[in-house]
């Protein structure tokens, strides 16, 4: 199978790192020239913390960031000032150096429980975005195993698709998640799909050249309907590539 999207392999993980901040802020210039708003939604893990030291310094002057609306992709289910919280590494990296009004800061409610939370973002996804909320840009990781957003292996990613949010059980990790779905996701007009290090190859490599399961690697769903796709990956995370 060949994978959806471009792939943009960069040297080393500083170039990956650049390659995915230039893709924010040229994604931002194009949505704020045409819209004059940019609605972001955020990935977690620790990839996107170089991004954020990134934007946030070297990006500060590269557009008006007070017209830019930060939603999240997925929380781990903890109170927004636990380490563990995707929304507390986007603050204490992004949001709070850049100074950005907490009005246009949208957070996953992780401290609530996860069912009730999930809604609350689906009808706050409705009140700020619309019925089919399209973002302008995406920004997801993958996990060692095809895992994207919170969306993991073992349960069908379509699954719950007519919500716009949905709390999975997690088994790897015995807890509950909140997630955007994919019919979120793909209706992005960018998506910008960030993973490095040689730890990811063999996934890469399942997931960008092997059969088509995202029961198996949930990424794989990720084709958005009328936007663009981006894979900004390192040689290291790409070095099991045929192709
Ligand atoms: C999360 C993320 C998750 C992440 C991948 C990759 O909440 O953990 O949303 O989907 O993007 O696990 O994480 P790394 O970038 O840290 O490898």
């Amino acid at each position: 199978m060949t994978a959806p999207g471009t792939l943009v392999v960069l040297a080393d993980e500083a170039a990956l790192t650049r390659a995915v901040a230039d893709h924010f802020v040229e994604t931002a210039q194009a949505a704020l020239a045409e819209r004059g708003r940019f609605d972001v939604a955020l990935s977690g893990g620790s990839t996107p913390k170089a991004v954020y030291a990134l934007l946030a310094t070297a990006a500060r002057d590269a557009l008006a960031w007070s017209r830019v609306r930060f939603f999240f992709g997925d929380e781990r289910c903890v109170p927004p000032d636990d380490p563990e919280s995707n929304y507390k590494t986007a603050e204490d990296g992004l949001l709070r150096p850049l100074g950005i009004d907490p009005a246009h800061v949208f957070r996953m409610r992780g401290e609530d429980d996860p069912a009730a939370a999930a809604r609350a973002y689906a009808d706050l996804l409705r009140d700020e975005l619309g019925a089919e909320p399209a973002f302008d840009l995406v920004l997801l990781g993958m996990g060692p195993d095809g895992h994207t957003a919170s969306l993991f292996p073992g349960a069908d990613p379509l699954t719950g698709d007519a919500e716009l949010v949905r709390a999975p059980w997690v088994e790897k990790f015995s807890t509950y998640r909140i997630t955007l779905t994919p019919r979120v996701i793909n209706a992005s007009r960018s998506i910008a799909i960030a993973a490095g290090g040689a730890g990811k190859a063999p996934v890469l490599r399942d997931v960008r050249e092997g059969p088509y399961d995202p029961t198996l690697h949930p990424i794989q769903i990720v084709d958005p309907r009328d936007g663009e796709l981006f894979w900004f990956v390192d040689a290291a995370a790409a070095s099991e590539l045929a192709q």
